[in-house]
């Protein structure tokens, strides 16, 4: 096999940086692909990073011609495109529109989850904003109610850009808030979930312990 000729900036706590990988398995090309730890918050930047990404964030893809690719979405697009397998981003129809947006819906619940984290574990105590933060968990239980009422079913017809982005998230959930209980909340969601959690795409990219 030829060397990887491109390379993630990653962390292994990331569930945006999980999307990349699982796509990555997915399409059978993580051969492709060296992986670049790095440990960022936003009150810690990486200083490589922020050179190859001035947002300072990742994940960021380095490609052969050292043009920079980065935001998971973008990333997951670029690396869909560079495959000869089924695209896990539908190319046309209604079909694209609406594995985006389910895709965008768990992206939301991603956001919500990271920044609780941020607010819980970087901001000094005494600043922590409580109605701010009931809001982010506000944000989370409307997403999977929709999850759970509206796309089950179709997230089950197939494991693409949606259910990547949604077994991210409730992935995430489980390592950073194992204590918030949402399978008794969305029982068909944790039955997806523990289907789509069987998948070595998702085997090999779980969190740390
Ligand atoms: C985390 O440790 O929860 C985390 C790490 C990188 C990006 C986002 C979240």
């Amino acid at each position: 096999m030829s060397a990887p000729s491109m390379t993630l900036y990653y962390n292994a706590a990331s569930p945006f940086a999980r999307k990349v990988l699982i796509l990555l398995h997915e399409t059978g090309q993580t051969g492709r692909v060296s992986l670049k730890p790095v440990n960022v918050t936003p009150v810690n930047p990486h200083t490589d990073l922020c050179h190859e990404n001035p947002a300072g964030k990742i994940p960021a893809l380095c490609l052969a011609d050292n043009n920079v690719i980065h935001d998971s979405r973008v990333i997951l697009d670029y690396l869909d495109r560079q495959h000869v397998g089924n695209p896990l981003i539908p190319n046309e129809g209604s079909a694209r529109w609406r594995r985006l947006t389910l895709a965008s819906l768990a992206d939301a619940v991603l956001d919500a989850a990271v920044l609780i984290r941020y607010e819980t574990f970087l901001r000094p105590e005494e600043k922590r904003w409580t109605e701010w933060l009931d809001n982010q968990h506000e944000k989370i239980a409307r997403s999977l109610a929709y999850f759970e009422a509206e796309a089950v079913t179709e997230l089950s017809s197939h494991f693409d850009i949606a259910s990547i982005s949604l077994a991210s998230a409730l992935g995430y959930l489980d390592f950073r808030q194992p204590n918030l209980g949402w399978r008794s909340s969305y029982p068909r969601l944790a039955n997806w979930y523990y289907e789509v959690s069987q998948r070595p795409s998702m085997l090999e990219t779980q969190p740390p312990a």
